[in-house]
């Protein structure tokens, strides 16, 4: 089995996804998708941007490496009554299936950026985009004080470490790391601009009920905690947890919990 798929179909993301429908909705709104635009979402998860895109009128295809999440985004976009959006599985870093130059917006929050082989995902993401057409990511950025990179970088302390030549999805939050991967897809260096974003978690209940959520439906945050609870870590692992949770929550209602998180938003003309 792919560890990659594995990761991901581990557990429930739409557990998670549920606490950031809102900032999939603002964000499909601020980067001007529009009626007939055909759009590919890729790492699309249930559909937290791929829906809100298809409300907008877009023609949107959503591809995903975790059957369990396209299952659950077919049956979100079947809810809706949407028909103008389709899921399916495959994977970021080869669309064989996919066409040359035929989406005008290829769309990827925190989606592509787990795919391993991340020149082959920059080339394939250049490679389907219609010339005219743009490129829009949403990376988490590594050390960035708020809530997932510091997720990850909590968890990792309680992990084996990566498998030799493991490329760490954080780098694509690595403004250089980018521009190495587009160019090297044939992109000119011109074409490609970044701004700093914000995709605000909102979860109704207290912040360590939402790392419980983490705990047991989060693939990343269930690996570590298996892993730490082999090495009788796993209570300091929550308490972390709990303490970055809670520093970082924004609810004046002490049974809810809204939590912003920076990331780096990337653009790419074709
Ligand atoms: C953090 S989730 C984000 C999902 C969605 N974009 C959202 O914002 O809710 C990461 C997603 O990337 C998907 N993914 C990971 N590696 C992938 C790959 N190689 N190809 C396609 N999807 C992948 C996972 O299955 C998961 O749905």
């Amino acid at each position: 089995m792919n560890p990659n798929k594995a990761l991901w179909e581990k557990g429930d993301f739409t557990r998670i996804a549920a606490t950031m429908r809102a900032s999939g909705d603002a964000l499909m709104q601020r980067i001007g998708v529009t009626k007939g635009m055909k759009v590919l979402d890729l790492g699309c998860g249930d559909g937290t941007t791929a829906l809100p895109a298809a409300k907008l009128g877009a023609d949107v295809l959503g591809i995903d490496i975790a059957q369990n999440l396209v299952e659950a985004g077919n049956k979100r976009a079947a809810d809706a009554g949407l028909t103008n959006i389709k899921f399916q599985e495959g994977d970021a870093a080869n669309l064989a299936g996919l066409p040359d130059k035929s989406f005008d917006l290829v769309v990827s929050v925190f989606g592509a950026m787990f795919a391993p082989k991340p020149f082959d995902v920059a080339r394939e993401m250049v490679r389907v985009t219609k010339p005219g057409g743009r490129i829009m990511m949403g990376n988490w950025i590594p050390n960035d004080p708020t809530l997932v990179a510091q997720i990850l970088k909590i968890s990792s302390a309680y992990t084996p470490p990566p498998p030799e030549g493991f490329v760490s999805p954080m780098t694509w939050g690595i403004e250089n790391n980018v521009i190495e991967r587009f160019t090297a897809a044939g992109v000119s260096v011109d074409k490609i601009s970044f701004v700093r974003d914000t995709f605000i978690f909102n979860y109704s209940g207290t912040p360590s009920a939402f790392v419980d959520e983490f705990r047991k439906y989060y693939g990343p945050t269930m690996n570590a905690f298996e892993a730490a609870e082999k090495s009788g870590r796993a209570a300091n692992l929550q308490k972390e947890l709990e303490e970055l949770f809670n520093a970082q929550n924004k609810s004046a209602d002490p049974n809810r919990t809204s939590i912003p998180a920076t990331f780096l938003r990337v653009s790419v003309s074709v």
